[in-house]
């Protein structure tokens, strides 16, 4: 059974009621379940926080045994050397999801220090993005 976990940073647990224009009106947790209903042979594990330290913790305990990492640094994709970093020392390839395009939205979203050390990276689907990063390690 592949071992898949999905990372989210900050504010993503205001899904749903944030900014329901761009971000859509789901939770986070209807759509993980959803998700987990239809692929019901892999292991998916879910984490979020909106604090920079805990993400690459969560990256560093995950890293080294997972079979992939779906991330979506929400802010810190912009702004967090550590979080590039952290996904150059682990083992487990990573994809960076993003819901919006952030290339069609200010200057300051299109700059990633996820991108260039990630296996891949989705973004514009809403949240479809995450299942397509799912589908990519399947
Ligand atoms: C986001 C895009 C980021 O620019 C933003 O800071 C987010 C969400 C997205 O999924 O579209 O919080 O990562």
């Amino acid at each position: 059974m592949k071992k898949l976990i999905i990372i989210n940073g900050p504010n993503l647990n205001l899904l749903g009621k944030r900014e329901p224009t761009i971000y859509g009106s789901l939770t986070f947790i209807e759509f993980l379940n959803q998700i987990k209903s239809k692929y019901p042979n892999i292991q998916l594990d879910y984490y979020q926080s909106n604090i920079e330290g805990e993400l690459i913790d969560k990256l560093q305990e995950v890293g080294f045994s997972y079979d992939g990492i779906i991330l979506n640094a929400a802010a810190y994709t912009h702004t967090s050397v550590g979080i590039g970093d952290a996904i150059k020392a682990i083992e487990t390839p990573v994809i960076e999801v993003h819901i919006s395009n952030t290339f069609s939205r200010e200057a300051f979203r299109h700059q990633s220090y996820i991108s260039p050390n990630a296996k891949g990276v989705i973004l514009g689907f809403g949240l479809q993005s995450y299942e397509l990063a799912i589908q990519s390690f399947l």
